[in-house]
């Protein structure tokens, strides 16, 4: 199978790329849920899935990397047959995912106290960065990390990004099942369109 994507396919470094973010992302929500629906504040399960949280969105950050890197250096593969309207939205939803892919690390480590020194990350109350940038706009750790949180959580964790994923899966699963034009086959490690 090729590294690269070519005109059916995707290419197996895409391929890989694509399913190790989408498994981050799925323990990202399953421990972020798990820490809100069935622990609180100060129990030693909430803060054991908080750091699964913490750990699987900071490694995660290094894959999205080499995935924006990849992206940009490859061409895609010839969309499946559809209206221009379409293949519109589809590639709308994907720069989109990219957009999303991004902020969700950023503003999740720009908005906690929890900290990732076991990670050898510093919490980012605590750079020089931040305290230059609370001196310059006048601002408390405390009023950034609730706007952050408010964005990471509140705005795009718990709404945008749910709405966004399951337009993107419903329409992978449209593809495959009623369409059955192979645009999932493509990007399934071994599958060809
Ligand atoms: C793939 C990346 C990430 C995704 C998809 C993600 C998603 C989420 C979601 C869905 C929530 C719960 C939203 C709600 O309140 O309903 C959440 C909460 C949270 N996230 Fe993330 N996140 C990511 C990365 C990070 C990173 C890198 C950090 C910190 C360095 C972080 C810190 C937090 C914290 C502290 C909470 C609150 C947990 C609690 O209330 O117990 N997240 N995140
Ligand atoms: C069960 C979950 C998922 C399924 C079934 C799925 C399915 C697919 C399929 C079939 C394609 C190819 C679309 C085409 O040929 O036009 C695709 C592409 C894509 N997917 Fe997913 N996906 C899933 C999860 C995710 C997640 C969690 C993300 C990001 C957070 C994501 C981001 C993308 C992006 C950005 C593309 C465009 C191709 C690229 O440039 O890498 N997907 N997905």
């Amino acid at each position: 199978m090729a590294l690269r994507n070519t005109n059916d396919s995707f290419g197996s470094l895409t391929k890989f790329l694509h399913w190790t973010v989408a498994g981050f992302f799925i323990v990202s929500y399953c421990s972020a849920y798990y820490a809100i629906w069935f622990t609180v504040d100060g129990m030693v399960a909430n803060d054991i899935a908080v750091q699964i949280h913490i750990t699987s969105g900071i490694l995660v950050s290094f894959f999205i990397l080499v995935r924006v890197y990849w992206r940009l250096t490859n061409s895609l593969p010839v969309p499946p047959p559809g209206t221009p309207q379409e293949h519109f939205a589809a590639r709308l939803s994907h720069r989109t995912l990219y957009v999303f892919m991004v902020a969700m690390p950023i503003t999740g480590y720009l908005g906690t106290y929890r900290d990732a020194d076991y990670l050898g990350v510093t919490n980012f109350g605590d750079t020089r960065l931040f305290a230059w940038i609370a001196a310059t706009i006048d601002t408390t750790w405390e009023e950034w990390e609730v706007a952050f949180d408010y964005v990471h959580r509140t705005i795009l964790g718990s709404k945008l990004l749910w709405i966004l994923l399951l337009i993107h899966i419903g329409a992978a699963l449209f593809h495959h099942f009623h369409r059955r034009d192979g645009t999932l086959e493509r990007m399934l490690p071994g599958g060809r369109s």
